[in-house]
C-alpha cells in the first residue's frame, strides 16, 4: 500500500507542483454475497467493500480546473468546471465529472482540483471499480473544500452521478458498499430507505474467490438500463413495488404479466426472499444452506433474469465440480465480468487451479482468480 502510495504522491508533485501535500483517499471496489438485481427495486442487498481499492491523491486549485491524471491508463484529461460534459474518448474521466456536476448541481461550493489515482480493482470485473471511483471523488472533494454533507448523501450523489452523467441506472448498493462498509461485517441494506445493518460475517475456514471471465462487458449499461425498466413496468402492472410481494402473493398475481416481465420479476421477488434467508443461515453459521442459496441466484440470473452468459456459466460449473466448494454464481451487473464463489480455505489452491487450467480451453479465454477479504469502506489514508 505504501509504496502506491509513494507512487501517487509522486506523480502529483511531478505534474501539480504547486499543489502542495495532496489528501490520500481510498475507494474500496465491492463483493455482494446475494441480493442482486433487486437494489434498484427497493430490496435487500448483502455486499461488502473488500480489500482492493483506488487510491486517489487530490489537492486544491485556486482557479475553476479539474486536472485529472489516471495512473491506469497513462493519460491525463483537464476541463473547467463550467464545461462539464461526457467524454465519449476519455471514459475514466466522466465517472470524476459526474460527482463534480452532481454536487455543483445540488448548489455545494467547490473550486477546482488536482487529482491523480491508480487502482487495483479489475476494471470491468463486476467489483465495481467505477462506484469505487466516485466514492473517493466525492469524499476527497467534500475534505478539500470543508463541505459538509453525510455520508449517506455522499452515497446518493454518487449514485446520481453514474445515473445522470455516466448514463448507467446503476441502484445504490455498490456506491453504499464502497462508502459504508466495516471490515469483519456485511451490510444488510434495505434498499427501499436506506436503513442498514452490519451483518457480522464470521468467514473463517472460508475464502471468497473471485474469478474474472474477461468477457468484454459490451451489453452491460444498455441491458441493464433495460431490466431496470421491466422491473419498474412490472412493478406498474402488478401496482405495487415487487418489494412488497410475498413469493405466494407474486404466484397468484404473476398471470397480469407477459412471459419476459414475469420473468424478470420472478428473479426480484425470490431474489429478495433468499437475500433474507442467506442472512438467517449466516446467523447459524450454516454454509451449505448459504451455498444453495448462491447456486440458486445464479440459476435465477441465467434463466429468469438473463444477464448471465457462456463464460459465467462456465466458470461457475468448474467451480461447484470442486471439492469444498460451497457455493458459486456471477455477481455484480452480469453479461461478464466475474463470479463469486465461498469454498473451504483448504481447496482454494485446488479451485484456483481448476478454474486457471479448465476456463481457458473450454471459453477460449484467459481468468485471472482472487481471493478477496472484507474491508472498510472510504477512508482518508494517513500518510
Ligand atoms: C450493478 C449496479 C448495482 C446493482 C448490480 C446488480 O453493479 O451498479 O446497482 O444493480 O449491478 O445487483
Amino acid at each position: 500500500m505504501n509504496k502506491r502510495i509513494e507512487t501517487l504522491e509522486r506523480k502529483h508533485r511531478e505534474l501539480f507542483p504547486d499543489g502542495g501535500k495532496p489528501v490520500i483517499i481510498a475507494g474500496p471496489g465491492r463483493i455482494n454475497i446475494i441480493g442482486e438485481h433487486v437494489d434498484y427495486a427497493g430490496g435487500f442487498v448483502l455486499p461488502s467493500a473488500v480489500d482492493r481499492e483506488i487510491l486517489l491523491a487530490a489537492s486544491l486549485r485556486k482557479d475553476n480546473k479539474l486536472k485529472l491524471y489516471s495512473l491506469d491508463y497513462n493519460e491525463g484529461f483537464e476541463v473547467d468546471l463550467d464545461n462539464l460534459t461526457f467524454n465519449v474518448k476519455k471514459r475514466w474521466a466522466n465517472y470524476i465529472m459526474g460527482v463534480f456536476f452532481v454536487c455543483k448541481e445540488a448548489g455545494y461550493k467547490f473550486t477546482g482540483a488536482n487529482m491523480v489515482f491508480g487502482g487495483n480493482i479489475p476494471q470491468g470485473g463486476g467489483m465495481s471499480s467505477s462506484a469505487a471511483l466516485e466514492v473517493a471523488v466525492c469524499y476527497a472533494l467534500r475534505l478539500l473544500n470543508g463541505l459538509k454533507f453525510s455520508d449517506i448523501e455522499l452515497v446518493k450523489l454518487c449514485q446520481k452521478a453514474e445515473n445522470r452523467f455516466v448514463g448507467v441506472m446503476c441502484g445504490i448498493m455498490d456506491q453504499f458498499a464502497s462508502a459504508m462498509s466495516k471490515a469483519g461485517n456485511l451490510l444488510l441494506l434495505d434498499c427501499r430507505n436506506l436503513d442498514y445493518k452490519l451483518i457480522p460475517a464470521d468467514f473463517t475456514g472460508i475464502k471468497i474467490v473471485l474469478a474474472d471471465t474477461k468477457k468484454e462487458r459490451t451489453l452491460a449499461g444498455s441491458e441493464f438500463n433495460l431490466r431496470r425498466e421491466q422491473v419498474t413496468k412490472a412493478a406498474e402492472l402488478l401496482g405495487k413495488p415487487l418489494r412488497n410481494f410475498s413469493i405466494s402473493e407474486f404466484e397468484a398475481n404473476k398471470s397480469k404479466l407477459d412471459a419476459v416481465l414475469q420473468k424478470r420479476a420472478k428473479h426480484v421477488v425470490y431474489e429478495i426472499d433468499r437475500t433474507m434467508k442467506a442472512v438467517e443461515a449466516l446467523k447459524k453459521n450454516d454454509m451449505t444452506t448459504l451455498g444453495n442459496l448462491l447456486y440458486a441466484t445464479h440459476e435465477s440470473l441465467k434463466t429468469d433474469y438473463e444477464v448471465s452468459c457462456k463464460e459465467l456459466d462456465i466458470m461457475v460449473d468448474i467451480a461447484s465440480k470442486v471439492k469444498g466448494v460451497i457455493g458459486s454464481r456471477v455477481m455484480g451487473g452480469g453479461f461478464g465480468g466475474c463470479t463469486i464463489t465461498l469454498v473451504k480455505e483448504g481447496n482454494v489452491t485446488e479451485l484456483k487451479e481448476k478454474l486457471l487450467k479448465e476456463y481457458p480451453v473450454r471459453s477460449g479465454k484467459q481468468t485471472e482468480v482472487w481471493v478477496c477479504n472484507l474491508a472498510d469502506g472510504m477512508r482518508e489514508m494517513q500518510i
